[in-house]
């Protein structure tokens, strides 16, 4: 397989990002260290910037973060529908996610729309194991009902862990995720059961090599990218910028936007 940096042979830059963020679902796997929050930082950040908050063209964000410090930065954007940290939150977020479709196809049922035109919903979800061992039977139903669904409604998952296995990501679910992002792995045999084929048992280990590569799979065949880091601060930059969006009122934040 090719290892592709970031200009093309025509010489455009190639933004991995913004192609993942318009994937319809997205799952990302690598073993601790591998760089899946590094990864869900930098798609934040340009679901942020690409994406203005405004009614029709904003993205906004339900996260689930059961590690509770992972996501916990950007709870307060303007972007945020829900956060959920304890497990039985899990289930009401991703409801929440299910009644955004819903809506949606009834809003485009009513303008005879096959695509919804509106922005995009991103439902992140950090370690999709810890969703499968608290509340496996109600969050594997609507993880996998959301993903059939949200394709045309917008609604879009982007689910990491660090253990792809057939226990903890079920097939039924797997098979919606088009879109894969396999990090280093463990061994051989995660590998082959994210991808199919080994590979990301030998990529760099980031956190001692301090570069990062993934093998990315939108459509077609998986390929090698190098992976850009998101300097820290200016993660903290932007979201800070988005904080200075919304002032206070009442003792609650309101929107200035639309
Ligand atoms: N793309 C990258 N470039 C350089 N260093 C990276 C990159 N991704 C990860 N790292 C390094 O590896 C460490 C672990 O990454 P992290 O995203 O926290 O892993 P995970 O969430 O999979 O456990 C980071 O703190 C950073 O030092
Ligand atoms: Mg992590």
């Amino acid at each position: 397989m090719p290892n592709k940096q970031w200009i093309t042979p025509d010489g455009k830059s190639y933004n991995l990002y913004a192609d993942m963020l318009s994937q319809p679902h997205l799952m990302i796997a690598g073993k601790t260290g591998s760089g899946k929050s590094v990864v869900v930082n930098a798609l934040i950040y340009h679901a942020l910037f690409n994406a203005p908050q405004d009614s029709k063209k904003g993205a906004e964000l339900i996260l689930i973060d059961p590690k509770r410090v992972e996501l916990a930065r950007y709870k307060n954007l303007p972007h945020v529908l829900r956060t959920a940290t304890e497990p039985n939150e899990f289930p009401q977020a991703l409801q929440l996610a299910m009644s955004i479709c819903d809506a949606r196809y009834r809003d485009m049922a009513r303008r005879g729309l096959l695509d919804y035109d509106g922005g995009e919903v991103y439902v992140i979800i950090d370690e999709f194991a810890d969703l499968m061992t608290t509340n496996k039977k109600t969050c594997s139903a609507l993880v996998q009902r959301i993903a059939q669904v949200g394709r045309a409604a917008h609604v879009h998952i982007i689910l990491y862990t660090q253990c792809p296995l057939a226990t903890i990501i079920p097939t039924e679910i797997k098979v919606n995720f088009d879109s894969v992002l396999a990090l280093k792995t463990a061994n051989v045999k995660d590998s082959r059961y994210i991808m199919g084929e080994p590979g990301c048992e030998s990529l760099p280990d980031p956190r001692t090599e301090h570069r990062a590569q993934g093998y990315y799979r939108s459509s077609g065949d998986f390929e090698c990218w190098e992976l850009p880091m998101i300097p820290a601060d200016d993660i903290a930059a932007r979201i800070q910028w988005w904080m200075d969006q919304v002032k206070p009122k009442g003792g609650l934040f309101s929107k200035v936007f639309g």
